[in-house]
């Protein structure tokens, strides 16, 4: 990514016009996190640290962890742990790795990512395309020693979304589950169970209370057992549930003791965009996100936050692009606050520029100190 002065901050977005809007989006994403990770091996990564690093005022305390900002990188962005350093080096607060499976599995057939420039929305159905979570462990593994030795004790939390393997039944998916908590939970600051995506086919039937229940109580026993300590605990749910099966988690969540609710995963609604109806039906199934996403996630928030206790954290994702954003979601209750879409439109100092908001301080990226 472009970075050798703070105007190609307020450049990126032409330089994403004239680069990357014309590729394919999986491709030009690719291409993205792959400039992200050289400027990391290229020795950069301490310059962008210094630069991007989080006011010490948004620090925050949540499900018991320390998090140097509220703002973090959602998941699906970093599927395979691969680059999570390098953006823990952009100024993210945490980054929730995954989705992860029980196998390893190729996700389905491309194009499988498109963008929908006029709305600043993404349409995706990768379908959880990672190596497995045995194949993940050692990298994440290696990811948290890495963040602890160039973080220190400020370092970026480190989120671990599970999901199912297609392949396998629904009614075997707390198995799979289990083979995935048993492999990653003791390298995770916290889990997140995805129960949400709408490219699994018959996922997102485990938000029904009765499978629900059941299958987070079976993965919070084993995450314990098998780090023998206490780890956060939280589910990811979608945006197309009704507002009654959302009080119905958030009283579940009470009921087993969750540390925290992520809301919400893309939609399946294709309502309200500018796109062309016809344009947007030619690209086919999958989860719609970013800016259209954004009234419904915030009224997800309001619902979660009015029926959970301050106990429960919630963390709002879906629609966020400004400071500001994410300052509406902190006041309307939202403990932490991601995002995923908006990055890819943003450019790589997305994080850095919200931090500088939130904090309401002029740091070094606007200053002119960003040598990348
Ligand atoms: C996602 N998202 C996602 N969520 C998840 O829990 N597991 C995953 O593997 C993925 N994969 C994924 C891929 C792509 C290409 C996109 C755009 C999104 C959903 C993501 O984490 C987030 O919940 C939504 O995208 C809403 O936030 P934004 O994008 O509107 O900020």
């Amino acid at each position: 990514m472009p970075t050798s002065s703070p105007r190609s901050v307020r450049l990126y977005p032409a330089f994403f016009q004239a680069v990357f809007s014309g590729m394919d989006a999986e491709r030009a994403h690719h291409i993205g996190f792959s400039m992200i990770r050289a400027a990391e091996a290229s020795g950069a990564s301490t310059a962008l640290r210094l630069a991007t690093r989080p006011s010490k005022a948004l620090a925050t305390r949540v499900m018991g962890l320390d998090f140097p900002s509220p703002f973090g990188l959602a998941a699906g962005f970093d599927k395979q742990g691969v680059g999570t350093a390098a953006l823990a080096d952009l100024g993210f607060g945490h980054i929730e790795v995954g989705t992860i499976t029980g196998q390893a599995q190729p996700g389905n057939p491309a194009p499988r990512l498109f963008r929908l420039v006029e709305d600043r929305a993404l349409i995706n159905r990768m379908g959880f395309n990672n190596d497995g979570a045995v194949s993940l462990a050692p990298r994440l593994k290696a990811t948290r020693k890495k963040l602890t030795s160039r973080f220190g004790r400020r370092r970026p939390v480190l989120g671990v979304n599970i999901g199912k393997t297609k392949a396998v039944p629904l009614e075997e998916a707390t198995s799979d589950y289990l083979a995935s908590t048993s492999a990653l939970a003791v390298h995770a600051d916290y889990l997140a169970v995805n129960v949400s995506s709408p490219n699994t086919p018959g996922l997102r039937q485990l938000q029904d209370i009765e499978a629900l229940g059941p299958l987070l109580a079976a993965v919070r026993t084993e995450a314990d057992r098998s780090t023998g300590r206490h780890v956060p605990l939280t589910v990811k749910i979608a945006p197309d549930l009704a507002d009654e099966d959302i009080d119905a988690v958030a009283a579940m969540a009470v009921e087993l003791g969750l540390d925290g609710v992520i809301a919400t995963n893309t939609t399946v609604a294709r309502e309200g965009l500018r796109t062309p109806a016809d344009e947007v039906a030619s690209l086919g199934a999958g989860g719609l996100s970013g800016a259209p996403l954004r009234d419904r996630s915030l009224a997800v928030l309001a619902r979660l936050r009015g029926a959970l206790p301050e106990s429960v954290a919630v963390i709002s994702v879906g629609g966020v692009t400004t400071g500001a954003d994410v300052r509406q979601r902190l006041e309307l209750g939202a403990d932490l606050v991601q995002g995923y879409t908006a990055f890819l439109y943003e450019g790589p100092f997305w994080a850095a520029r919200i931090n500088r908001d939130l904090a309401g301080v002029s740091a070094g990226i606007s200053s002119g100190t960003v040598r990348a």
